[in-house]
């Protein structure tokens, strides 16, 4: 504890490192999996039987299930939705965007990881949000090095947002895991070069911008879970679990996959 009273975060064994990694690659084959099922008519209710299904035959539980008493196995987010979007029996349209974020736990330790998904094809002001959310994710794991400091994480997706006009969500942020799904650190997607917590090799991280395409401001829905964008314009979410090195983060999650799976369709 400091003297705020927050946790400070502890450096992984490579042992656990090993085990978070395995744990997340499980996301990355499961996304990929329900990339090739998402297009028109399809529910995301049907995403999460699709994606339950795989993580377990694959010896993992899929974390998100009751946790903090969530009550499926993947979040699904459509267009407005940013995240924690509850999976449910409304089709899929040609035009909509799909964040689909998954954990999983094997072996007593988290993956989480997130990508956001065109349905057909979308609008090119969507799409471009799409890709620059992605960058941003990229330019932050270029910040994620042993000696730089979690404001210049921040600063990296916020500058690169904002150049573009998008806001970037405050109100949730990235978090260390392990054995557990949060733990410190708090990453959050804005911050100033320079400031906040030195980032030591070891640390595992989930870094997860959300950036919407206007305004930055959220709202709870009444399910107790969706976040929603207050001008119900479009929201955009990627994220990776990472581990805290030298020269260069190294990322335990993939996309391989999902760009793979993508290109084929
Ligand atoms: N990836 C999210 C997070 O990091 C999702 C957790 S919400 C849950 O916070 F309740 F579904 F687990
Ligand atoms: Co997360």
């Amino acid at each position: 504890m400091n003297a705020a009273g927050v946790k400070k975060p502890v450096a992984k064994t490579e042992d656990e490192i090993e085990l978070i990694r395995q744990s997340s690659l499980l996301v990355g084959k499961t996304l990929a999996e329900l990339a090739s099922w998402i297009k028109p008519g399809v529910t995301t209710l049907e995403l999460d039987r699709i994606a339950d299904e795989f993580i377990r035959d694959h010896g993992a539980y899929p974390g998100f299930n009751g946790y903090r008493g969530y009550p499926n196995s993947i979040c699904a987010s459509v267009n407005s939705a940013v995240v924690h979007g509850v999976p449910g029996s409304a089709p899929l349209k040609e035009g909509d965007v799909v964040s689909i974020d998954i954990g999983v736990v094997k072996d007593g330790f988290w993956g989480d990881s997130a990508y956001t998904f065109a349905v057909g094809e979308v609008k090119p002001d969507v799409r471009r949000l799409l890709e620059v959310t992605l960058e941003c994710l990229d330019l932050a794991v270029e910040q994620a090095v042993a000696g730089k400091r979690l404001g210049d994480i921040g600063f990296a997706v916020q500058s690169h947002a904002e150049a573009h006009g998008y806001g970037v969500v405050r109100e949730l942020v990235g978090h260390g895991l392990g054995r557990n799904l949060h733990e410190p650190p708090e990453v959050a997607n804005y911050g100033k070069r320079g400031t906040g917590l030195v980032l030591h090799e070891g640390w595992v991280i989930a870094i997860e911008p959300m950036i919407n395409l206007g305004s930055r401001h959220v709202r709870e829905m009444e399910d107790g879970w969706t976040i929603r964008t207050r001008d119900d314009r479009p929201s955009a979410h990627y994220e990776h679990t990472l581990v805290i090195r030298k020269e260069q983060a190294e990322v335990l999650s993939t996309f391989k996959w999902i760009h793979e799976a993508l290109a084929s369709k």
